[in-house]
C-alpha cells in the first residue's frame, strides 16, 4: 500500500477523513506493508518557500503519527530522499505523449486559469505514476479527486509493460470510501485549503468555534445542510436524527452540538500532535529509517527497470 500527501499547507478534517483516515486503517490491518509518502517533490510546483516546505513536512509526519499510526510499523518518507522516484519518472516521461497528459483534469483545470503552466505541473501524473509502480503497490488509498490520476499510473504501467515486452510493473487499485469521498468545507463547497473553507485538523477549540460558527446556512428548511453535512463525519446519521428532531431550525443549537462533536473528535489526536512537534529528533528519525526502507526497495525495482529498458 502506499499514498502520498504534499506538505502545502494546513492540514484539514477533509485531508483528514478523505484519505489520512484510510491510511492509517488500512495500516493497521497489517495486510499490507505500508509505505506513506511525503509528497514535497509535487508539492514544490506550487509551494517554493523552503522555510514553508520544511515546517510543513514535519507537520504531516506529525500527523500522521498523532493520527494512529505506530513509527515502528510503518514506512514514512520524503518523495526527495527517494532518488528513484524522479529517476523513472524521466523514463515514463519517454514513453508519454503530451496528448495524453493534456487529458488529465489536472491539467485542464490547471490551464483554464492560467495558460502559465509549469512542466512540474504538466508531469504530474508522470511523477506520481513513478511514485506508486516502483512499490509494486496494490492499493492507493486516497479522496476522488485522486482518482484519474491512479489510472494514469496503470495507463503507464501497461504501457510500459507493452513497450518493453516485460512484467516489471503491477497495476495499482484506487481505495476510495465512498460515503467520505468528498468532504464539504464551511461553504458546501468541496473542503480545501485553497478555497478557505476548512476546519483545521488540529484546531483549538476557539477556532473550531469560529469556523463552525461562520459555516454557511441557508435560512429555509429545519435543518442546515452545511452543518449537517459535517456532522455526519463524525456522527451516523441514527445517532444524529434525535438531535435534529429536537432542534429542528435552530440552527445555533446544531452549529454547537458540532463544535461538542469535533473538539471531542480533534482534542486528544490535537495533544499527540503538540507532542510530536515538541521532539523534531523523533520526526528526523522516523523520516531516517523510512528513507533507509524506501531506497532499498526502489533501488531491487530500478535494476529491474534498468535491465528491462537496456541501459544497465
Ligand atoms: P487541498 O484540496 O486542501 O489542497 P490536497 O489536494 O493536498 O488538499 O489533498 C490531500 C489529500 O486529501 C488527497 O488524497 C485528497 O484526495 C484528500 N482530500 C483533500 N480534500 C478533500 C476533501 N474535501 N474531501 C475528501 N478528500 C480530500
Ligand atoms: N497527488 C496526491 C495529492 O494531491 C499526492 C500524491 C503524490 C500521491 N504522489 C502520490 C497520492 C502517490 C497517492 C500516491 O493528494
Amino acid at each position: 500500500m502506499l499514498s502520498g500527501i504534499k506538505p502545502s499547507g494546513e492540514l484539514h478534517i477533509g485531508n483528514y477523513f478523505g484519505a489520512m483516515k484510510q491510511i492509517v486503517e488500512l495500516a493497521k490491518t497489517g495486510e499490507y506493508t505500508p509505505f506513506i509518502m511525503v509528497a514535497d517533490y509535487h508539492a514544490l510546483n506550487t509551494m517554493q518557500d523552503a522555510e514553508g516546505m520544511r515546517t510543513y513536512t514535519k507537520e504531516l509526519v506529525a500527523a500522521y503519527l498523532a493520527a494512529g499510526l505506530d513509527a515502528d510499523d510503518i514506512i514514512i518518507f520524503k518523495q526527495s530522499d527517494v532518488p528513484a522516484h524522479t529517476e523513472l519518472a524521466w523514463i515514463f516521461d519517454t514513453i508519454t505523449t503530451m496528448p495524453f497528459l493534456m487529458r488529465a483534469h489536472a491539467f485542464k483545470d490547471a490551464e483554464a486559469k492560467s495558460k502559465d503552466i509549469s512542466v512540474g505541473t504538466f508531469n504530474y501524473p508522470v511523477l506520481m505514476a513513478a511514485d506508486i509502480l516502483l512499490y509494486d503497490t496494490k492499493v492507493v488509498p486516497v479522496g476522488q479527486d485522486q482518482k484519474q490520476h491512479i489510472e494514469y499510473a496503470r495507463d503507464i504501467a501497461e504501457k510500459f509493460n507493452h513497450v518493453f515486452k516485460t512484467d516489471v510493473f503491477k497495476l495499482p487499485e484506487p481505495r476510495i470510501l465512498p460515503e467520505v469521498a468528498v468532504v464539504p468545507g464551511t461553504d458546501g463547497q468541496k473542503m480545501s485549503k485553497s478555497y478557505g473553507n476548512v476546519i483545521p485538523l488540529f484546531a483549538s477549540r476557539e477556532e473550531i468555534t469560529k469556523r463552525v460558527m461562520g459555516i454557511v446556512t441557508d435560512s429555509s428548511g429545519d435543518r442546515p445542510e452545511n452543518v449537517y453535512a459535517m456532522h455526519k463525519l463524525l456522527k451516523s446519521e441514527e445517532e444524529l436524527a434525535p438531535l435534529y428532531a429536537e432542534h429542528a431550525g435552530k440552527y445555533k443549537a446544531l452549529k454547537e452540538a458540532l463544535i461538542e462533536d469535533l473538539e471531542a473528535f480533534i482534542a486528544p489526536m490535537r495533544t499527540k500532535y503538540d507532542s510530536y512537534m515538541a521532539n523534531p529528533d523523533l520526526i528526523a528519525q522516523v523520516l531516517a529509517k523510512g528513507k533507509e526502507r524506501a531506497r532499498a526497495v526502489t533501488e531491487a525495482k530500478m535494476v529491474q527497470v534498468k535491465t528491462a529498458i537496456g541501459v544497465n
